[in-house]
Order: C-alpha cells, then sequence, then structure tokens
C-alpha cells in the first residue's frame, strides 16, 4: 500500500461545513466549521504540506471484527463489521521492554491520509520506541457498517450507531486486543487526536484510564458546546487574524459584504456579480458567494499555517489590487491569491459531496452540536446561530432531532477547572490560538498533569503535523518539544510505579 500516494484527505478537519444538504436558498447559516487537522474540501490541495514519503512496507493493514452497539444487547447490537487499523511495527522496542504504543485515534476522515499527515507519530516513533497504531473512526474509509456505505447512510435507523460514544468503545476494544495479540500488556498507550480526533483522545483517557496512559489533544474544541463558549468565538478569531495581518485587508472584507448586496439588489446584480467572481455557474442568491468567501476566510484563518500562512496570502491580494482598486475586485484578487494562481472558475463549482463532509453533517446533526454564530462584532454580517432552526433543519432532513446537551452531559465541560483537577490526570491540550477553534479550546492549565500547551502563533493540529526542520518556527519546535518532555514524564512514572508493583 502506498501511503503517500493515497493521500487524498486530511487529518484535523473540523473546516466549515456546508451544508448543501439543505435548501443552500435559505438564508441561514447552517456551517459547522469541520475540525480537521490538515483541512478537507479546497483545502487540501492547497495544504502547502509536502508530506515525507512513508515505506510502506513498515506499515501493515488490519481489520479487527468489531461490535456494531457496544452498549445494548439486542440481537442486532451483535452484528459485526470490519473496522480498519494500520500498525507500524519498526520502531517499536518490543513487549518485554513494554515500550510503548502510540495510537492515533482516526477522527471524521477516511484513515489515509493520517499515516503520512500526522507526523507527530513518524517523528517521535525513534525517540520512544514506539509501536504505531492507527485506527480508523466507524463509518469512514474502509471501516463501514451494514455492508456498504450506501446501506449505513441510508437513514437514522442504519446511522444511529454512528457517534463519539461507539467510537471510543471500538478504539478500546481493539487496543486491549493489539496489545493482547503482541503480549504488550504492560505497554504504556498514549492516544494521539487532532480537532474532533483530538475530543476523542481526550475523552478516551477520561473514559478508558485503563487503557490509555495518556492523551495528547491537539486542537480539540471540547468547550465548544452548550452554552460553554459564545457562539460568536470561531469567527471572532477569523476576524481578529484578518486584523492583525492588515488593517485595510479587514476594512475591505467588513465593506464587502453590503456591497455584494449592493451590486445584487441592481438590475442584473447576480449577473455581474457572476461575472466579476467568475462563477462556474451563475450565482442564484448572494448567500452563495458570501458563504464561498466566508468559507475561505475561516479556512485561511484555521490552517493559517507556516511558511505560506494563508491569511497574509489573502490579505496580500486583498491589499494588492491586481484587478482593481474598487471592493469587490480587491475581494476577487483576495480569492485568486488564496488558490495561487488562475482557475476556470471560481464559486459553487459542481462537486459531489466527500464522503467527510456527509459523516460530519450526521454527526453535527446528532451528537455534536457545536453552535457557530456570527454576531454583530466581526468582519462578517451578523448571522446568529439559532438552536431552534438548527434542530428543524436537521429533523427534517434525517428525522431525528440533535441532542445538543448531549456532549456535555457524557463527557463534562461545564466548569471544567473545577471538576477535572481532582479527577483525571495525563492529558495535554494543545492549541494555536489564530485557529478559530481554540476558543473551544483548553487554554488554561487544570492540574499538574492535565495541561494547556499553546502557542500564539499557531493554527489548526500545528503541533501533530509532520515537522520540518527547515521551516518550522521555534516556537513550534518548543511547543512539541514540551508535549514531548511531558509525554515521558507521563511514561517515566508508569514504568516505575509497574516496577514497585512486580
Ligand atoms: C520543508 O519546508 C521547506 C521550505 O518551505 C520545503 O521546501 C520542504 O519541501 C519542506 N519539507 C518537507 C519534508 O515538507
Ligand atoms: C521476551 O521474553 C520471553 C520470556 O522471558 C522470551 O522467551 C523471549 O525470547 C523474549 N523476546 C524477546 C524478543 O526478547
Ligand atoms: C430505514 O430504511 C429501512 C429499510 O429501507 C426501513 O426499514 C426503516 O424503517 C428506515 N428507518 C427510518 C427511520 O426511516
Ligand atoms: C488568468 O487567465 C485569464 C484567461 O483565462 C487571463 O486573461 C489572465 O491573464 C490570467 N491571469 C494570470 C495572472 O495568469
Ligand atoms: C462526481 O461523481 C461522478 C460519478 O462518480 C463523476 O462522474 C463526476 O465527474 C464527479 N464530479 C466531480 C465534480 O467530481
Ligand atoms: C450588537 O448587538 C448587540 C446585542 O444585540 C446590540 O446591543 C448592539 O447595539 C449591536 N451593536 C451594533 C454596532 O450593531
Ligand atoms: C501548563 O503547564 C505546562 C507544563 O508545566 C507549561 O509548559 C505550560 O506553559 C502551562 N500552560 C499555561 C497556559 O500556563
Ligand atoms: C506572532 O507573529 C507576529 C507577527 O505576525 C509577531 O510580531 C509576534 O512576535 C509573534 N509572536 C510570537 C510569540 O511568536
Amino acid at each position: 500500500m502506498k501511503y503517500s500516494s493515497t493521500f487524498s484527505s486530511s487529518p484535523c478537519l473540523l473546516f466549515i461545513f456546508l451544508m448543501i444538504f439543505f435548501n443552500s436558498a435559505t438564508a441561514t447559516r447552517f456551517n459547522i466549521p469541520r475540525l480537521s487537522p490538515i483541512g478537507g474540501t479546497i483545502l487540501q490541495e492547497l495544504s502547502g504540506i509536502v508530506l515525507q514519503s512513508h515505506h510502506s512496507e513498515h506499515y501493515k493493514t488490519f481489520y479487527y471484527k468489531q461490535t456494531l452497539d457496544h452498549f445494548n444487547y439486542r440481537p442486532e447490537s451483535y452484528s459485526t463489521f470490519r473496522q480498519r487499523y494500520v500498525i507500524n511495527f519498526k520502531y517499536w522496542g518490543g513487549a518485554n521492554a513494554s515500550a510503548p504504543i502510540l495510537a492515533y485515534l482516526g477522527a471524521e476522515a477516511p484513515l489515509d491520509g493520517d499515516i503520512a499527515g500526522i507526523g507527530f507519530l513518524t517523528d517521535n516513533a525513534v525517540r520512544f520506541n514506539a509501536l504505531l497504531v492507527y485506527i480508523e473512526h466507524r463509518y469512514y474509509g474502509k471501516s463501514i457498517p451494514f455492508g456498504s456505505r450506501e446501506e449505513a447512510l441510508k437513514n437514522a435507523s442504519t446511522l444511529g450507531y454512528f457517534n463519539s460514544a461507539q467510537a471510543i468503545a471500538d478504539y478500546a476494544e481493539i487496543l486491549i486486543h493489539v496489545k493482547k495479540q503482541y503480549h504488550a500488556e504492560d505497554s504504556p498507550v498514549i492516544v494521539v487526536g487532532g480537532s474532533y480526533g483530538g475530543m476523542l483522545a481526550s475523552f478516551f483517557r477520561l473514559k478508558y484510564p485503563h487503557v490509555a496512559l495518556g492523551a495528547l489533544a491537539s486542537s480539540a474544541p471540547i468547550l465548544y458546546f452548550d452554552d460553554i463558549t459564545p457562539h460568536d468565538g470561531y469567527f471572532s478569531i477569523v476576524t481578529k487574524d484578518f486584523r492583525e495581518a492588515s488593517e485595510t485587508c479587514y476594512q475591505t472584507i467588513r465593506d464587502s459584504w453590503s456591497e455584494i448586496d449592493k451590486v445584487a439588489s441592481q438590475l442584473d446584480g447576480l449577473s455581474t456579480l457572476s461575472k466579476k467572481f467568475k462563477t462556474c455557474n451563475p450565482l442564484e442568491t448572494t448567500s452563495e458567494l458570501k458563504n464561498y468567501l466566508e468559507n475561505i476566510y475561516a479556512s485561511a484563518a484555521q490552517y493559517n499555517r507556516p511558511p505560506r500562512y494563508p491569511v497574509t496570502v489573502v490579505c496580500g491580494g486583498i491589499d494588492g489590487e491586481a484587478f482593481g482598486s474598487d471592493i469587490l475586485s480587491k475581494i476577487f484578487a483576495g480569492v485568486f491569491a488564496y488558490y495561487g494562481g488562475n482557475r476556470s472558475c471560481y464559486v459553487n463549482a459542481p462537486t459531489n459531496l466527500s464522503e467527510t463532509t456527509v459523516g460530519w453533517s450526521w454527526q453535527t446533526c446528532s451528537e455534536m452540536v457545536i453552535p457557530i454564530g456570527i454576531e454583530n462584532n466581526t468582519m462578517f454580517q451578523a448571522d446568529p446561530f439559532v438552536l431552534s432552526e438548527f434542530i428543524n433543519k436537521c429533523r427534517a432532513f434525517y428525522g431525528v432531532s440533535p441532542r445538543p446537551h448531549w456532549v456535555t452531559t457524557y463527557y463534562g465541560g461545564h466548569d471544567i477547572k473545577l471538576i477535572l483537577q481532582r479527577f483525571g490526570s495525563n492529558i495535554i491540550f494543545s492549541n494555536g490560538l489564530r485557529d478559530p477553534y481554540s476558543s473551544g479550546g483548553v487554554l488554561e492549565n487544570i492540574s499538574d498533569s492535565i495541561v494547556a500547551v499553546h502557542t500564539v502563533n499557531g493554527s489548526h493540529c500545528l503541533d501533530i503535523l509532520p515537522a520540518n526542520k527547515s521551516s518550522d518556527p521555534d516556537w513550534l519546535v518548543k511547543q512539541r518539544k514540551i508535549e514531548v518532555e511531558i509525554i515521558e514524564g507521563w511514561i517515566a512514572k508508569y514504568y516505575s510505579d509497574l516496577k514497585a508493583l512486580n
């Protein structure tokens, strides 16, 4: 299997989720930014990451016979499906040495991109003498229940088993199986995840302390639920990122929305806009254009990573006036710059919904209700998150209602500092403060071993992406170093406890 060439999707998604399912003519926002380490949709091609080629012979793919429903004892609960996981044995110090296991917990995408994309595992394998295990999330990639993707995604009856509790139970079973298989019962497991996968990693440590010794939860917005984080946290940070990059760029974007409305209200206004933005199909509403632009700005901010720094690139275009000095020409120049060159057309290009988009839309419409809205204090037009509207749309589409309070009921989140300071241990919450999702992240140290490690200029999941000696800024090198040392501390303590017991 060639992982380098199968790199198609991206670790660490959680991107602005285009709710194309739902009537696009409705004015209401229906985007919940998806959380991926590298970035989905348009972001993939722009990731700017040159992935090191990994020698495929060191990776072996396995399929585990997984239970459909871990929590009930109904006859259908016992159905099984094949769940994919991949192991790299090359660096492992072996069971006799109780050498560690680094386990990447898959998120809302096929696993293929993660092998090369999650550099934290490969970059630290030698240092930890670690066995590397990558596990795919159910309902993505090759880990599909009910025999086929079509059947699995058919309706709420089959989608109902698609949730985080089932997913982390899957991970527990597979990790226990792997330890047993290689007689590695004493090997400490460190789980690693980014974005939604980072949430899973932290939840996993809290729910399965007997399976994982610790968790590295990168860019995990575990507090972006219920009312814990202000709804406008995400777009406030997008705005801040642009304003810090360039005040004039920020002003131009801020003024552009009413300019779009103004042009649209004129005779043939939509066709004027369609020409101006070289749209792939004629615009039917201004929200097609506005959502597209919002997505570009949000993606640029979320994945604002070195050495390219897309926010700076977009602002370079907007401030540069390559296509004219009026507001909309400047905005188009920003789009052009974002793509780094000519495309045949922009906006509303015909696309097939990606597997990730389809899966994540179910997840946000059932369990992962992340209330992102836009208030009037950003560079965007206000577009608040209205829970009742969101619920109605999800119910109309899937026939079941979202449960917006379940995540905090099941995993907690309110008063996290008070609750976790004397419960739980060994979790690193890492963030880059320029990542809009950091607004829902854990940014304060909670106890000696539940710690927040963040960087002022970092973006989404940057710390777990492959290291690059020639282009990584010092602050990123330092962040990774701190994380590795913390994990080494956990493992050293574990070995001394183990020794004392034996
Ligand atoms: C590291 O960064 C440099 C400079 O941006 C780039 O040319 C090189 O391809 C990168 N290497 C890898 C392995 O990504
Ligand atoms: C591990 O320990 C067992 C039992 O002591 C021994 O039989 C085996 O050869 C050892 N394996 C390795 C790889 O050292
Ligand atoms: C889902 O589809 C199956 C088979 O087509 C059907 O039996 C079941 O009632 C459907 N469930 C819902 C919730 O519509
Ligand atoms: C982009 O392509 C158009 C024609 O498709 C051409 O007129 C224009 O000069 C190109 N711009 C750049 C910067 O290459
Ligand atoms: C969408 O999928 C169909 C069928 O697989 C394919 O023919 C078409 O080219 C795809 N369109 C795009 C835009 O990828
Ligand atoms: C923003 O919204 C708040 C609350 O709805 C309102 O009190 C305030 O006047 C608004 N500010 C502006 C500048 O519109
Ligand atoms: C939390 O503690 C770690 C380890 O001591 C330290 O590196 C980090 O800077 C602290 N984080 C904050 C936000 O103070
Ligand atoms: C963050 O980046 C800005 C420039 O964009 C720079 O002025 C600042 O020193 C950086 N901060 C840190 C902590 O690296």
